[in-house]
């Protein structure tokens, strides 16, 4: 096993098309890190540079202690398993795993102990003699992480290894994952743009945008500390919502004020206002009060920090779970705001709530199932005003609730 280290490592392809921007990135040995982030972002080129099958335009890597940034990817010491997992179809399930080690001129005993012991713990004995065809697409992916195992790698690399599977089996297998890892422990980098896979596997998520680390953190840090508006709209789901305004004085009392967006276009250059695969969309333009938007107080605990923030404009970024039916919290902990509901979906134990404000159609929140709710009346919903996030404006609009220090990535 081994720690893995990148440093400043960018990937150029023909046409300056920069698709990794020198990234800075430390696996500790026994670690499992999940690269997460919208498609196109960098994160299969990343894992490929680890593996060798992609040239790197600087920087260096290490898998241990040796450089590796000539080594060809047969001598890395990882194993790397794929979206399509390209198993030998005319090969049974034991020839499978055990190829690469007879490749490796393995004697026959000891390649016997490890397909066994590994196909053990993945519960595919019973399988070891079917070619693949006679198998579900979730015992394919088995055999592909047992062809990974056996090699006893330094490091497992996992490229969107469940994204062929459906929704159910993603969750088992999900957990599989994770039970292997807690087992073999073997230092883990693992891509997706699933940011709920990212949140239940890694002990660590790295977010990826445009080829750069927006943020490097645990699961729960980076949920309730992203430290930009891109991380914020990318971790959690539904995605937080996002509201354009600005920080007021009114009657001594730190507020904000929602606003309104002119000549709105989407941010990153995108042609038109759709959305590009899951990544919510976040627009820019000039700001206007007209007067008639919400107002919210801005919490105790951050207004030292926004204090130099009165009088312009900010984002506010509420998560669809910090809306409520009730109050909730102690005295000035929530706040009350009016909205129009258009839709509810039931989800059992939840629903979601589409709604609109004064100068926002699409607001989502996520609550409590309750019966009786009408469509196209008014209704309130409780902000906790605990877990509120002030954004400066723009696609990767600084965390303004944090200190300098944490924001810097
Ligand atoms: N061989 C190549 N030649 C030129 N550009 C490439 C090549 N491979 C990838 N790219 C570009 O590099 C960028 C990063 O690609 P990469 O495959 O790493 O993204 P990704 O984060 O894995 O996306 P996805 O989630 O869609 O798999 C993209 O803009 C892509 O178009
Ligand atoms: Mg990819």
């Amino acid at each position: 096993m081994a720690h893995v280290e990148l440093q400043k490592i960018s990937k150029i392809y023909p046409g300056n098309i920069k698709a990794v921007d020198a990234i800075d990135l430390n696996i500790a040995d026994q670690e499992f890190v999940v690269l997460v982030g919208p498609s196109g972002c960098g994160k299969s080129t990343t894992l490929r540079m680890v593996a060798g099958l992609e040239e790197i335009s600087s920087g260096t890597i290490r898998i241990g202690n040796r450089i590796v940034n000539d080594v060809p990817p047969k001598d890395r010491d990882i194993a790397m398993v794929f979206q399509n997992y390209a198993l030998y179809p005319h090969m049974t399930v034991y020839k499978n795993m055990a190829f690469g080690l007879m490749l490796r001129k393995m004697p026959k005993a000891q390649i016997e102990q490890r397909v066994r012991e590994a196909a053990k713990i993945l519960d595919i004995e019973h399988l070891l003699d079917r070619k693949p065809k006679a198998l579900s697409g979730g015992q394919r992916q088995r055999v592909a992480v047992g062809r990974a195992i056996v090699r006893e790698p330094a490091a497992f690399l996992f490229d969107e290894p469940l994204s062929n599977l459906d929704a159910k089996l993603r969750v088992t297998t999900r957990a599989e994952l994770k039970r292997l890892h807690h087992r073999l422990k073997t230092t883990t980098i693992y891509v997706t743009h699933d940011q709920e896979e990212a949140m239940t596997l890694g002990d660590r998520i790295v977010a990826m945008k445009d080829g750069r680390i927006q943020q490097s953190d645990t699961p729960l840090q980076m949920y309730n500390h992203p430290v930009n508006r891109f991380v914020a709209g990318f971790i959690g789901m539904p995605p937080m919502n996002f509201f354009d305004g600005a920080l007021k004085m009114v009657d001594g009392q730190m507020v904000f004020e929602e606003g309104r967006l002119e000549n709105a276009r989407a941010a990153g250059g995108a042609a038109d206002d759709t959305t590009a695969g899951d990544e919510p969309l976040v627009m820019v333009g000039e700001l206007t009060l007209p007067g008639n938007g919400f107002r919210l107080p801005v919490p105790s605990h951050l207004r030292e920090r926004l204090a130099g923030q009165v009088g312009r404009h900010v984002v506010l970024g509420i998560r669809p779970e910090h809306f409520h039916l009730q109050p909730t919290g102690g005295e000035g902990d929530c706040c009350p705001l009016k909205v129009r509901l258009n839709v509810v979906e039931p989800l059992g134990n939840d629903m979601d709530v589409y709604v609109q404000t004064a100068l926002k159609d699409h607001v989502v929140g996520r609550l409590e199932a309750q019966s009786g709710l009408t469509a196209d009346a008014e209704m309130t919903l409780y902000v906790d005003l605990r877990r509120v996030h002030f954004f400066e404006p723009g696609e990767t609009g600084m965390n303004l609730g944090l200190a300098k220090a944490a924001a810097v990535v």
